[in-house]
């Protein structure tokens, strides 16, 4: 424990991969219903305060006492070892994923513009929003079961789509796309069956038009600048595939 507090003692204002308190639900930016008629106030309601709650909650469960209690979210999410221990693996994953993809939405007036940089890269990269689009719908319908669809960007600056099954994330060593991801697509069931029962197509097309492309936008750059998953070789971890 005496040498984890040193690490964090050294690491804490470098890197800010520890944190003294436990996990939290963040709040919205906006209110529940304000995410409609594309995502329902129930929807939203349940999804945070029950779904991405319970994630948080397990994950304290799971760290508490264990050698991982002082990591923060990014160093759990990247360390192999605390990935071995399931609970962490899904409920870190549940907590990162769903804070990510609250900030990523807004109502359609409070919305801000894709910035320049990211458009280029995404006309260079797909050819046009509309391909962007296809692939990230694609990557969302072609999930088995639950998991999430991703437009990332690679340890060596390319933006990719990608998927990952439950909870797994891109930042995740163990993942065979790696990358920072800077837009993510829900496409676990309780994300849209109140509202659009099995249709996920429909539930894809609707949650499209809630991206708030300035936060996207802001999250390339961001991602440009961290350092993070490029100082990390490819693991050899074994993948898991479901
Ligand atoms: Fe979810």
């Amino acid at each position: 424990m005496r040498s984890i507090l040193l690490f964090c003692g050294y690491f804490i204002l470098l890197q800010g991969f520890c944190r003294a308190q436990p996990f939290v639900l963040p709040k919205l930016a906006y209110g529940y219903g304000e995410y409609a008629p594309y995502i329902d106030a129930q929807t939203m309601e349940i999804h945070l305060t029950k779904h991405h709650q319970a994630y948080v909650n397990n994950l304290n469960k799971a760290v508490k006492g264990s050698p991982f209690e002082a990591l923060s979210l990014e160093a759990l999410l990247t360390s192999e070892k605390a990935l071995q221990v399931e609970a962490i693996r899904n409920n870190a994953g549940g907590h990162y994923n769903h804070t990510l993809f609250w900030e990523i939405l807004a109502p359609k007036a409070q919305q801000s513009i894709l910035t320049e940089p990211l458009a280029q890269r995404i006309m260079a990269t797909f050819g046009s929003m509309d391909s962007l689009k296809k692939e990230l719908s694609k990557a969302a319908m072609s999930r088995f079961g639950s998991g999430w669809a991703w437009l990332i960007l690679s340890p060596d600056s390319k933006l990719i789509v990608a998927s990952t099954p439950n909870q797994d994330n891109p930042i995740m060593p163990l993942v065979s796309e790696r990358g920072i991801p800077i837009l993510g697509i829900d496409v676990w069931e309780h994300a849209y069956y109140l509202n659009y029962q099995n249709r996920r197509a429909d539930y894809f097309n609707a949650v499209w038009e809630l991206i708030n492309w300035g936060v996207v936008s802001k999250k390339f750059q961001e991602a440009k600048e961290n350092k993070l998953l490029i100082e990390k070789q490819p693991s050899t971890h074994k993948k898991r595939n479901r």
